[in-house]
């Protein structure tokens, strides 16, 4: 299988730029009330751009962010493909009972990687736990699941770019691209 990047972005830099704003003003007024600050758990590593982004941003609209951590989760199956056994290869390294927890993906795409997250990081009792996906794929859902913050909803494409790889490549890109597949 070969395949190549598509020539026109499927969302630009500046289209980014501007939805990042918009989401980080959401986050703050949504979880912010109590003054309490947030901590910032990012899905390694399409997390990456998108998550130093969306942190500066939400602390130039006067969030408080009291820690980020990581998680790396891998998901086994046939190929590429996902499939719902989703391993832990890195835990946290923060406790974050009775904490206000906001967790950053790059895309949500069969939504098990982030259910299974979720779940683990819920029987840890943080005060409130919310979910975010710069970019959405609902046609390729197994899992009942939504972020509370999405950036943007895109076809079942398969995209790179802004933190996003095909191979470990193109998460340079400032601009998410299109993966052209040349079936032959
Ligand atoms: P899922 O929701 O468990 O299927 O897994 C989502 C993960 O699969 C994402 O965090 C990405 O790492 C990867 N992924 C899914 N779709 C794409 C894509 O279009 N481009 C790059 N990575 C993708
Ligand atoms: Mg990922």
């Amino acid at each position: 299988m070969s395949y190549q990047l598509s020539k026109t972005p499927l969302l630009s830099e500046e289209q980014i730029q501007q939805r990042v704003k918009e989401i980080a003003v959401e986050i703050v007024r949504d979880m912010s009330g109590d003054g309490e600050g947030l901590v910032v758990i990012g899905l390694l590593r399409g997390c990456f751009m998108f998550m130093a982004d969306l942190v500066r941003e939400i602390g130039k609209v006067g969030g408080v962010v009291d820690e980020v951590d990581f998680i790396v989760a891998s998901s086994y199956g046939a190929g590429t493909e996902s499939s719902g056994n989703v391993k832990i290869e890195r835990d946290l390294r923060s406790d974050i009972a009775g904490r206000k927890v906001l967790i950053i993906d790059d895309i949500l795409d069969t939504g098990n990687t982030l259910t299974r997250v979720s779940e683990l990081l819920k029987l840890r009792s943080p005060s409130v736990l919310k979910t975010c996906a710069l970019l959405d794929k609902p046609s390729r859902r197994e899992k009942v699941i939504e972020a509370d913050f999405t950036g943007f909803s895109i076809k079942d494409h398969f995209v790179v770019g802004y933190g996003l790889d095909i191979d470990q490549k193109y998460r340079e890109l400032s601009y998410i691209g299109l993966i052209e597949i040349d079936n032959e």
